[in-house]
């Protein structure tokens, strides 16, 4: 898709289709009052007539404008002017590229740049309508003998409309929102590809190929060999059961001066956990090729980060395996010595993640961090208690959380915080190790990461559990969601801001 910013008059463009803004209670937008002005107050009659009422994300197609250089029209409703907020304007955004797919048109020009919203610049509502309307325009088509027609779309140009006064604003939330919506993109594809095809050499292929498409980016992949010698037990043992080579990938993204501190992402590439053997159940089992989207977010947040050139450095790290049964794959009881040194019963070979991270996140200690910020599809118990909708957060620095929560309410890509207490722990006791590698049925999400602050005392730490974000389940709409890289490339930009 190709995404511009477009100043000429609304009447003086070449587009198959303006996209305008109404509210509830017959309040047009400026742009709808212009377009209205235009064509002797159409909208003005279509509402007084009822045939839109300006409800949040109700659309109505005009696809003929008799004495005018306009083409269509899409208005999209906003809803009540004084109850706008950043969520029920991207909900707008939805529906009108949503309706705007279908047509069989070649370009959009997207006028809602003018729909005020307190604390939320042009900039922000540029990048909003590239990430909103690319999201939607996502297909996948990887595995598939012909092109599927079925959500297939003519859009090939979309515009943003702007003035001489937010031009400049809106540029820099254009080449924002185009380098967030292709790491977002990378990273719905890895997720969606099976895991035949999404192995963890694959991953690392991957990440090479972003590493040399970028100046600042470096690569290093860790083979078994190495981190046999590093001592990474724990990760070992996990890949073990499987015939595809465990990788660590190492990407080392150098934006800022060569002694600023990084900022390291650890995120779990399990490319496919069957439970080991510990196994899953059967049904939906397909699924759990989606067990690396925290490593595909590391992926396509990096790649958006140097897209966007931020001056900060970032090393992201990549822990990928598969969780197999096998005949030499770990067995429950069996005890593993991590690089750490501290030794881990495991107790059921399913509690995979937290074992392949705890090698990692004590890797990332030679970067000498600012801060590490993990993300993982790691407990089902995440789901459990808050569903879909917030990503889980849990960590060991109030003001880390902190930024982490602020970047969630800007990207809209949205987190809940978790207490990893004290009194948790106790549940992590083993008899014949330092610790057990699941902590019962209670707390799941808690023990886990319980587990990992283990492993994270020497620094600076968040852990998102993405378990219910990453990943929309059953139906046609089954696929990636592409969260968090929302989030974090907006917690990265946050910092380069100073
Ligand atoms: N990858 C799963 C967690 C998961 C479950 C992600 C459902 C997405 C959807 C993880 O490796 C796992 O199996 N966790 C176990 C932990 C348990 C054995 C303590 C779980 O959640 O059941
Ligand atoms: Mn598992
Ligand atoms: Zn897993």
């Amino acid at each position: 898709m190709d995404y511009s910013i477009e100043t000429l008059a609304l009447d003086k463009q070449q587009t198959d289709c303006i996209i305008i803004g109404i509210y509830e209670n017959q309040h047009l937008s400026p742009s709808a009052e212009t377009v209205d002005k235009l064509n002797q107050g159409i909208i003005t009659q279509l509402i007084e007539r009822g045939d839109i009422k300006g409800k949040n994300a109700e659309t109505l197609l005009l696809n003929h404008l008799p004495d005018s250089n306009i083409k269509r029209i899409l208005l999209v409703g906003l809803g009540e002017k004084n109850k706008l907020t950043a969520k029920l304007y991207r909900k707008a955004l939805t529906a009108a590229i949503n309706a705007l797919k279908k047509l069989n048109i070649k370009s959009a020009n997207c006028a809602l740049l003018d729909i005020e919203l307190e604390n939320f610049d042009a900039q922000w509502k540029t990048r909003q309508i590239i990430e909103t309307f690319n999201d939607a325009l996502y297909q996948y088509q990887e595995t598939k003998s012909k092109d599927d027609n079925t959500a297939a779309t003519e859009l090939e140009k979309i515009t943003v409309q702007t003035d001489d006064e937010s031009k400049s604003a809106a540029e820099t939330g254009l080449n924002q929102g185009v380098a967030i919506a292709k790491g977002i993109d990378l990273t719905k594809r890895l997720a969606d590809l099976p895991g035949n095809y999404c192995t963890p050499t694959y991953l690392a292929e991957q990440a090479d190929s972003i590493a040399a498409s970028y100046d600042k980016m470096s690569i290093e992949v860790l083979e078994e060999s190495d981190m046999e010698k590093l001592g990474m037990g724990s990760f070992l043992s996990v890949s073990r059961g499987s015939r595809q080579p465990a990788k660590l990938i190492v990407l080392n993204y150098q934006g800022g001066n060569k002694d600023d501190k990084p900022v390291v992402l650890v995120g779990k590439g399990l490319t496919f956990d069957a439970g080991g053997i510990s196994l899953k159940p059967g049904a939906g089992m397909d699924e759990m090729k989606y067990d690396m989207c925290g490593g595909a977010s590391v992926l396509g947040t990096l790649q958006a980060a140097a897209a966007m050139d931020l001056g900060i450095n970032i090393v992201g790290i990549v822990p990928s395996s598969e969780n197999m049964p096998d005949g030499d794959a770990n067995k429950p009881g069996d005890v593993v010595t991590s690089m750490a040194g501290l030794t881990i019963e495991i107790l059921n070979t399913d509690a995979e993640g937290r074992l392949i991270l705890c090698d990692a996140l004590t890797y990332a200690k030679k970067f000498n961090p600012e801060v590490v910020i993990d993300l993982a599809t790691l407990t089902g118990a995440c789901l459990v208690a808050l569903g879909r909708v917030p990503s889980g957060l849990l960590g060991n620095d109030d003001a880390l959380c902190n930024d982490l929560i602020a970047a969630s309410e800007t990207a809209c890509d949205s987190l809940w915080r978790l207490p990893i207490w004290e009194e948790y722990h106790e549940q992590l006791k083993s008899n014949f190790a330092d610790m057990a590698n699941i902590g019962g049925r209670d707390a799941g999400t808690i023990t886990a990461a319980c587990f990992l602050s283990r492993f994270t005392e020497d620094f600076r730490w968040a852990h998102l559990d993405i378990a219910g974000t990453a990943w929309r389940t059953g139906g046609s709409n089954k696929g990636a969601t592409g969260r968090p890289v929302p989030l974090l490339t907006q917690f990265l930009i946050n910092r380069a801001n100073g």
